[in-house]
């Protein structure tokens, strides 16, 4: 092994990512960059746009905010983005706090984020109190973990889920696949949209959700062609954009691992970590997968392997210690100010031709989730390659 691949993993076994990712497709150029697409931009210079919105992600789940608590009428037709509001301002000095404690104190390395303080408050706590202390420990854990005293292997991890999914041969023979279904979407946006992932392999795929009860809302896109990648969402500040940052990585493994034989490929540095409980995330009723029984359920025992993705991202996957199935996939982009997690769980595992496909996929960030049911997939069936590339222009943009 190569010296620096050597400490770059022993970096990351420690938690360790270095604050500003250099990016090979942004600086290829096509990409908008976060300085060239919006107007008042001050401290999150010459970032990819998917990272720029990902640093707000970051800012809105570490405060509990919504975006209307640091920008004028977000959420309604006449939202000024651009506008300072004292809160925004105070963020923007956070900002450069944070990125001065880390260089100053932390020798660069991006240990202190906006949720090292804040936790979900507005005003971080400053005294503990005699309840905590007392109490049960906190549930907070590392993002990053090495390999645990006593766990197998990771491969034997892997191999046990490749098993489970119908053995390695039967996976192996599946080239491409197209799987319908709707969108049961979030507090009721999104509900009996038509889904459509479509995936090629080794490395293509994209997702469409067609919102067929809402006329000129136009559809959510995201797509990799096994380069680039798009993603094209109605209502959004962005509207649509060619992914060059975190989400690209991300979208990309999407891809790979939708032909699980290649995980022991695409992640290095596999490792198991201490085996854990997980459980369905809080859902609204319409998301609810506890009455048809078919999400995780409730503290549900898991082995837990993680990885390293592209450019830093690191990828933790927690397999059911009982069937071997993959349950979630949690994976974490670099940002300026803090890691951007995306978590995608995968439930209802059934048969199709003797491979099994989890039919029930929730996707779920710092800003929003989709849940899909799907209820048909095909294997092995051509797909158009135009499917992959850039989704047609939306016919009105959102805001901005
Ligand atoms: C804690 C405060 C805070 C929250 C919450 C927040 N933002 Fe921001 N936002 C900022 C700051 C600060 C900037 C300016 C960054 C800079 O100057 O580099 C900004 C800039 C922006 C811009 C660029 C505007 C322009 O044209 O200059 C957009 C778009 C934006 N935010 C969208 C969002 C969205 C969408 C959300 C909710 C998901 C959100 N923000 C939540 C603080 C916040
Ligand atoms: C080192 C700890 C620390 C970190 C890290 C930190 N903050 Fe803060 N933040 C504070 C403290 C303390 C206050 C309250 C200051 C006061 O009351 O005067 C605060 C206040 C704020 C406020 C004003 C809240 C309100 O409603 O009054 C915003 C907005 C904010 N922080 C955003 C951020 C963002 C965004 C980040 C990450 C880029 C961040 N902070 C990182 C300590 C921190």
């Amino acid at each position: 092994m190569k010296w620096s691949k050597l400490i770059a993993a022993s970096a990351v076994m420690a938690g360790i990512f270095a604050v500003l990712p250099a990016r090979k497709a942004a600086a290829q150029g096509k990409a908008q960059l976060s300085d060239e697409r919006f107007k008042n931009i001050k401290v999150l210079k010459g970032i990819p746009l998917d990272d720029f919105m990902g640093t707000m992600g970051v800012m809105t789940s570490s405060l509990a905010f919504d975006c209307s608590d640091c920008h004028t009428g977000a959420g309604t037709d006449t939202v000024d983005w651009a506008a300072d509001t004292p809160r925004k301002v105070t963020a923007r000095r956070m900002v450069t706090m944070v990125g001065e404690i880390n260089k100053n104190y932390f020798r660069g390395r991006q240990v202190v984020t906006c949720y090292s303080c804040h936790h979900g408050r507005d005003k971080p706590a400053t005294t503990n109190s005699i309840e905590n202390v007392y109490g049960p420990p906190p549930t907070d854990q590392d993002d990053a973990f090495g390999q645990a005293e006593g766990q197998p292997p990771a491969e034997q991890i892997l191999d046990h889920y490749l098993k489970a999914l119908g053995g390695e041969q039967k996976v192996a023979a599946i080239k491409s696949w197209v799987a319908k279904g709707e969108s049961v979407g979030f507090g009721g946006l999104g509900n009996e949209a038509i889904v459509t992932l479509s995936a090629k392999f080794p490395d293509q795929r994209t997702l469409k959700i067609d919102y067929a009860n809402a006329p000129g809302r136009g559809d959510t896109t995201r797509a990799y062609d096994g380069k680039v990648g798009w993603l094209r969402t109605p209502m959004n500040v962005l509207g649509e954009f060619e992914l060059s940052g975190g989400e690209l990585d991300g979208t990309r493994l999407d891809a790979l691992m939708s032909f699980p034989g290649q995980i022991k490929q695409v992640l290095k540095n596999l490792r198991v970590g201490l085996p854990a409980t997980i459980s369905d995330l809080p859902a609204p009723e319409s998301q609810a997968s506890k009455a048809q029984n078919v999400g995780i359920g409730q503290d549900k025992l898991v082995d837990v392997v993680q990885g390293d993705g592209d450019n830093g991202m690191l990828v933790t996957m927690y397999f059911d210690h009982e069937s071997g199935l993959l349950l979630r996939t949690a994976r974490y982009a670099k940002s300026p100010i803090g890691r951007v997690l995306t978590q995608v769980d995968t439930t209802d595992y059934r048969d199709v031709n003797g491979v099994k496909f989890p039919f029930r996929i929730t996707f779920a960030w710092f800003n929003g989730r989709d849940a899909i049911r799907l209820n048909d997939i095909k294997t092995n069936v051509a797909i158009d390659p135009a499917v992959f590339g850039k989704p047609a222009p939306l016919k009105s943009s959102g805001a901005n």
